[in-house]
């Protein structure tokens, strides 16, 4: 962005750790005796997540990554869901947990579920770190969420802001600041 910003701290690196342990029971109750949960990530906002998830998920399960993309560089969604990478692995059968970074419309994990529940898997459960509702145009509820927020333009912890800040250990807000026009 050519607008000048400063990023603020709203959810620390020590809180989404704590959060995701108490995911993580949750998660084992449910899938637990499972032998054959496939984590599915969406790339590339969950890369973050995914990763400290499935480190924390005491169960035999495999990794899968699934490409969407409705904000490009940009600040809106454009409301078309594009899949750009599919998995590598079939479902049919199996119980399968999505991995999203954050819902905000809602049309990227409504659209990658029932694309993906079309394809018969045993079970289908889906989980988001952020969750948006005021932002929601469809009805859309992850099976698990980390933290509700509102509507502010949060980076960081695997998401961009024009592809960048992705790697900022904690999640911030966007605060634009004033600066030459
Ligand atoms: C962002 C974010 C979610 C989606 C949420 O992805 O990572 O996947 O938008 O928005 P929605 O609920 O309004 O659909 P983006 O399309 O920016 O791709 P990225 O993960 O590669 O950054
Ligand atoms: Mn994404
Ligand atoms: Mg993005």
């Amino acid at each position: 962005s050519a607008r000048p910003y400063v990023i603020d701290e709203m959810i620390s690196a020590k809180a989404i750790a704590a959060r995701i342990e108490a995911l993580c029971r949750e998660i084992h109750d449910e899938f637990d005796g499972t032998d054959k949960l496939v984590v599915v990530g969406l790339l590339r906002g969950s890369f973050v997540f995914i990763a400290d998830l499935v480190r924390e998920l005491d169960l035999p399960i495999e990794v899968d990554f699934l490409e969407a993309s409705s904000y490009g560089d940009g600040m809106e969604s454009s409301r078309e869901v594009r899949i750009l990478k599919d998995l590598r692995g079939a479902i049919e059968g199996r119980d399968v947990l999505v991995v999203e970074d954050i819902v905000d419309t809602g049309h990227t994990l409504n659209h990658v579920t029932r694309l993906l529940a079309s394809r018969n898997p045993a079970r289908l459960k889906s989980i988001a770190l952020l969750d948006k509702p005021s932002r929601r145009e469809v009805d859309f509820k992850a099976d698990w969420t980390g933290f509700e927020i509102p509507d502010e333009f949060v980076v960081g912890y695997g998401i961009d802001f024009a592809q960048r800040n992705r790697n900022l250990p904690f999640i911030g807000k966007v605060r634009f600041i004033d600066g030459p026009a």
